[in-house]
């Protein structure tokens, strides 16, 4: 569907891809398009009426694309303080949150302003988290500049930082109130980093669509239509997310097929050296051979999608020396372990994912000795 993009003023139009999403307090919508940067702050006036609002980046987007959103702000009428952080994970922490905060609190922003992220998956979280605990919530708009942060975590409310214990085990839920995807600024994503962004398609590939797990297979990775791919991301995030906002029931934990192994290897490598979407590959190739050995999914199948993951780029073993029996202590911080019983995703069949009870600690030490 192509989605006329209109201001109040009518200054421009323009052919935007356009995702709604239903969250329990509010709609939300996701534009996905090309030239989006250079039109922001009209299409956030649309939302959110202009006022002083914190526009927070990392050290990576900010001199790229700062000034140009900035400008672009300021001429729609918005006032913004720009805060930059560090690029990476080790900014995602409750300290660093704390210190927006005092910033934004110095520039005399208050209860109607707003935060605007502008970075990947990193600065999506933590600003996110900001706009959920400034003067007890404000509106977060997402302006995601990576792969991952568009195809996943821009969409679904899930804000929060990471502690020494675990990743992401403070948090609010805080779904944003609009979503911008322009897709040009992934021209400047480094390979590496787009390849995270895979980590997560294939994930909702797995999870919830055998014919994108095949497009995948059979394309080449130089050729993608991003605008597409993202917004049939962002539709099977948002079917799941809608039933589920708060994960209280099963379906949104299904999301987490490759974490519940990814995050402790995160972890075990002190959220250095491998990135998210590396330890969640690794996380679902481990997830692929319990599959196997428990829920009946073909070996045939369990190798394809180990293919898919390198024909990504993505890592499908642990590097020789890495610490093994640290990641299984680091299992144990995990949410998902509840009540001490394992709550395992598994995939039976590519493009379906259910949960297990039968998946033992013994299963886990083996799929991470495999590894
Ligand atoms: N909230 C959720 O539902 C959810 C879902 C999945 C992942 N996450 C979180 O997302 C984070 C990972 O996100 P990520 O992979 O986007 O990492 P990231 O935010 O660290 O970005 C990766 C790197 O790319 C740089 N970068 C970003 N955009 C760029 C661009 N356009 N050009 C050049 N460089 C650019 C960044 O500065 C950084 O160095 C993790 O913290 C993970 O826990 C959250
Ligand atoms: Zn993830």
């Amino acid at each position: 569907m192509v989605f006329l993009f209109r201001t109040a003023k009518n200054k421009y139009r323009l052919g935007v891809n356009a995702v709604e999403v239903h969250a329990a307090k509010h709609s939300y919508r996701v534009l996905i398009g090309t030239g989006l940067l250079a039109n922001a702050g009209d299409a956030i006036k649309d939302v959110l009426s202009p006022t002083r609002c914190a526009l927070i980046s990392d050290t990576n987007v900010a001199p790229r694309f700062g000034d140009q959103l900035q400008k672009n702000l300021v001429a729609a009428g918005h006032e913004p303080k720009l805060i930059t952080v560090p690029s990476g994970e080790e900014s995602k922490t409750l300290e660093r949150a704390g210190e927006i905060c005092e910033q934004m609190l110095v520039a005399s922003l208050n209860r109607q302003s707003f935060v605007i992220g502008l970075g990947g998956g990193v600065i999506g979280d933590l600003s996110g988290f900001v706009a959920a605990i400034f003067q007890r919530g404000i509106p977060h708009v997402q302006i995601p500049t990576t792969l991952l942060a568009m195809a996943d975590s821009s969409v679904g409310g899930k804000t929060g930082v990471n502690t020494r214990s675990g990743k992401n085990l403070i948090g609010a839920f805080h779904p944003p109130s609009l979503v911008i995807d322009d897709v040009d600024v992934l021209k400047t994503l480094p390979r590496r980093e787009l390849n995270q962004g895979f980590a997560e398609i294939i994930k909702h590939a797995i999870i919830a669509d055998a014919k994108m797990f095949q497009q995948l297979e059979e394309g080449d990775p130089n050729k993608i239509d991003f605008a597409a791919m993202i917004r049939r991301n962002i539709e099977i995030k948002a079917q799941i997310v809608e039933k589920d906002e708060r994960e209280q029931i099963d379906e949104r934990a299904l999301l987490n097929f490759g974490h519940t192994i990814g995050h402790a290897i995160e972890r075990a490598a002190s959220y250095r050296d491998i990135a998210h979407g590396e330890a969640v590959s690794l996380g679902m190739v481990a997830a692929a051979n319990i599959s196997f050995k428990k829920t009946g999914l073909a070996e045939k199948d369990r190798d394809r999608i180990v293919d898919l993951l390198r024909k990504f780029g993505l890592p499908t073993q642990l590097p020789e020396n890495f610490p093994r029996p640290e990641i299984f202590e680091a299992l144990k911080f995990d949410k998902k372990f509840s009540r001490g019983q394992i709550r395992f995703v598994v995939t039976p069949k590519i493009g379906s994912a259910k949960f297990s009870s039968d998946v033992t600690i013994v299963d886990l030490r083996g799929a991470i000795g495999n590894l």
